[in-house]
């Protein structure tokens, strides 16, 4: 019979030695979660003095303004870095183009102006996708069949895009799946003289039913219904096609990548860090958030433990840093630990 156990170097390599000690065990460390790793999404709406939970993802709120600066304030305290926002759109000003995501004056425009002038040191990242704007949830403009269309709906990206960077946003992150978006954003940018507009592509971006309680969150699920987003993000069959996407994004003027979500596709985001060494983000979407709080208020799962372990497991991945529900507590619990 053959043994599967092949350790020939026994006992000249005992790998429990190193383990051993804590000191010996920091000594050996190859990878380290930071407040500089995380990026914080958060749920602004219209509105004052709001913090308005959402129930399927406890601990998460939708701020209006006023409570966003406060929130913001505490994350520059924790030295996260970045912010990224995410609108909930009143029922009223949804269309089937989703032209208000365009609008100069519109929500995300005046919040990315008012986090700038008060928080300059705070870096802001703005979603570029219709879906919190339009009345049917799909992140494009439809033909009469329901079928987004791919120009059409770069053009309105496009404009909205310009939009965030004129309100003074240092990040924008295309997460619509549209082919030819990245380039198209990044020559009207730089015509625009946005020069230093970075792009963060959501460049694998898959048809998953994790986002499931974001979909609540910006009040696009009701209107999105039984439908769904299979012809314009991935299948998650896929893995080579996660790499042609991520290159093509690059070649068209991503300063950043993503793989998105993030615990059920490490392999993607391992492959995509190996495969192009490009700053690479991986996001912790929402229905991932949901399950470790799930867990946790049932106390199945130990909170502090598996969210940190989570995170840590994207860096060990390859990730550069990670969207993540936990970025406060999370930068808590690193500054408590010193
Ligand atoms: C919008 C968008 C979505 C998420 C981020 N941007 C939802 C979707 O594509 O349906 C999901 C984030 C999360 O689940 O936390 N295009």
């Amino acid at each position: 019979m053959t043994s599967f156990i092949v350790n020939a170097d026994f006992p000249a390599s005992r790998p429990r030695r190193n383990r051993r000690d804590n000191f010996s065990r920091r000594l050996v460390r190859e990878n380290v979660l930071t407040a500089n790793d995380l990026i914080y999404p958060v749920f602004v709406m219209e509105g004052t003095g709001i913090q308005e939970p959402v129930p399927s993802m406890p601990g998460v709120v939708r701020y209006s303004l006023d409570t966003l600066l406060v929130a913001a304030e505490e994350c520059v305290a924790l030295n996260i870095p970045v912010l990224a926002l995410f609108p909930v759109i009143d029922a009223s000003l949804k269309t089937p183009d989703g032209n208000e995501a365009a609008n100069p004056e519109g929500l995300i425009p005046r919040v990315v102006a008012a986090l700038k002038q008060r928080f300059p040191e705070l870096g802001v990242l703005t979603d570029v996708a219709l879906d919190p704007y339009t009345s049917h949830g799909q992140d494009g403009v439809l033909d009469s069949e329901g079928y987004v269309l791919n120009e059409p709906t770069v053009e309105v990206l496009v404009r909205q895009a310009l939009v965030q960077a004129q309100a003074g946003v240092d990040i924008v992150a295309p997460s619509d799946m549209m082919d030819g978006r990245i380039g198209a954003v990044r020559s009207a940018l730089e015509a625009e003289r946005h020069i230093y507009t970075r792009i963060m592509a959501y460049s694998a971006k898959y048809a998953s039913a994790f986002y499931g309680p974001f979909r609540d969150a910006v009040g696009s699920a009701v209107n999105l219904g039984k439908s769904n987003k299979f012809t314009y993000q991935m299948d998650p069959a896929n893995r080579n096609e996660a790499l042609r996407e991520v290159a093509a994004d690059i070649r068209e003027g991503a300063d950043m990548v993503m793989v998105k979500p993030g615990m059920p596709y490490l392999d993607i985001l391992r492959d995509v860090k190996s495969a192009f060494g490009m700053p690479t983000y991986a996001y912790q979407v929402s229905g991932e958030y949901a399950m470790i709080k799930a867990a946790a208020a049932n106390g199945w799962l130990d909170h502090d433990k598996v969210m940190m372990e989570s995170l840590l497991a994207f860096k060990r991945a390859g990730a550069d840093g990670i969207l993540t529900y936990f970025a406060v507590a999370a930068a808590k619990l690193l500054k408590e630990q010193g």
